[in-house]
């Protein structure tokens, strides 16, 4: 139970976490939700899910694991998500096509409590081929949230240290007087582990994991032990006459132990 236990820590500590891939659905270019007229993108999800979607793109309703998009156009908005075999169903994306000439960067999935958040505004250009692009914007932009203005970001962004609750809302920012659509930042609990990868703090988790987990075998070996001890003695004053079976035993445990500290002795050090 106690490697168990660690090798799970293990792999959760050292498990790729890009915003962009997961369990839920990805999209590149990360980061973006909203795309300017005649863009390309791809949607994915896990080889064994299907890519669903409410929109009226032909080429995403194919219920294939992804979809690529050649050349975004407004239909192409809508809800998008990903579907197991047995129906579960991920979080949802909303995928917003605009024909003005500002979109807002900002997370696909909600993001942790705790964790910094960058919007970014960003501006589209018609490539030579007619295709679009959208840059980021160095000048300065306004930044508003459920329609009140938050904040002027003089580089085109603008930056949160550590979202909580009262973050999320419906996100735009405006550019020479040109409002992007809006996007929804959802902020969720800081539970898991993974919200302190970014954090100073995650160097002492291994240890702390490794102390606790220590505690717990030693404690569980002091309740074993006593509880075994007193049994044999009971067994041993019933039967008086048995002495070798009571050596045996105490001699048994005793070689446990020894065991079973070297093996946590061992982990800890790595
Ligand atoms: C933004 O513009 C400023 C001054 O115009 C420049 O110094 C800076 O390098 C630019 N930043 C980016 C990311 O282009
Ligand atoms: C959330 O963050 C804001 C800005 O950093 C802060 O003023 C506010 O007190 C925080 N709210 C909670 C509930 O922590
Ligand atoms: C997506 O859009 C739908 C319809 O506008 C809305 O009800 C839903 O809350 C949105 N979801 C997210 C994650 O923004």
């Amino acid at each position: 139970m106690f490697w168990l236990t660690l090798i799970l820590v293990l792999l959760h500590l050292t498990r790729g976490n890009s915003p962009c891939s997961g369990r839920s659905l990805g999209i590149s270019p990360c980061s973006r939700t909203q795309f300017v007229k005649r863009e390309s993108l791809t949607l994915y999800c896990g080889a064994d899910e299907r890519l669903m979607t409410n929109s009226n793109s032909d080429t995403c309703s194919q219920k294939s694991h992804e979809c690529y998009i050649a050349m975004t156009q407004d239909y192409h908005s809508g809800t998008y998500w990903c579907q197991s075999n047995s129906g579960e169903r991920g979080e949802a994306v909303n995928i917003t096509v605009t024909g003005g000439s500002v979109i807002l960067e900002s997370p696909v999935h909600p993001v942790p409590g705790g964790t910094s958040v960058t919007l970014r505004c960003l501006t589209s250009h018609k490539s030579s081929h007619q295709l679009g692009v959208a840059t980021p914007i160095n000048q300065s932009c306004t930044f508003s949230r459920d329609g009140r203005l938050i904040g002027v970001g003089l580089t085109g962004e603008m930056s949160f240290a550590a979202v909580n609750r009262s973050h999320e809302g419906l996100y735009t920012c405006t550019f020479s007087g040109v409002e992007s659509p809006g996007s929804w930042l959802a902020v969720r609990a800081p539970s898991s582990p993974e919200s302190l990868r970014p954090t100073s703090h995650q160097h002492l988790l291994l240890p702390l994991v490794c102390a606790g987990l220590a505690l717990f075998l030693m404690v569980l070996l002091g309740v074993l032990g006593g509880f075994c001890w007193r049994r044999t003695r009971k067994e041993a004053e019933e039967a008086a006459s048995e002495d070798v079976i009571y050596a045996d035993v105490v001699q048994n445990k005793t070689k446990k132990k020894v065991r079973d500290r070297s093996d946590h002795e061992t982990t800890c050090r790595h």
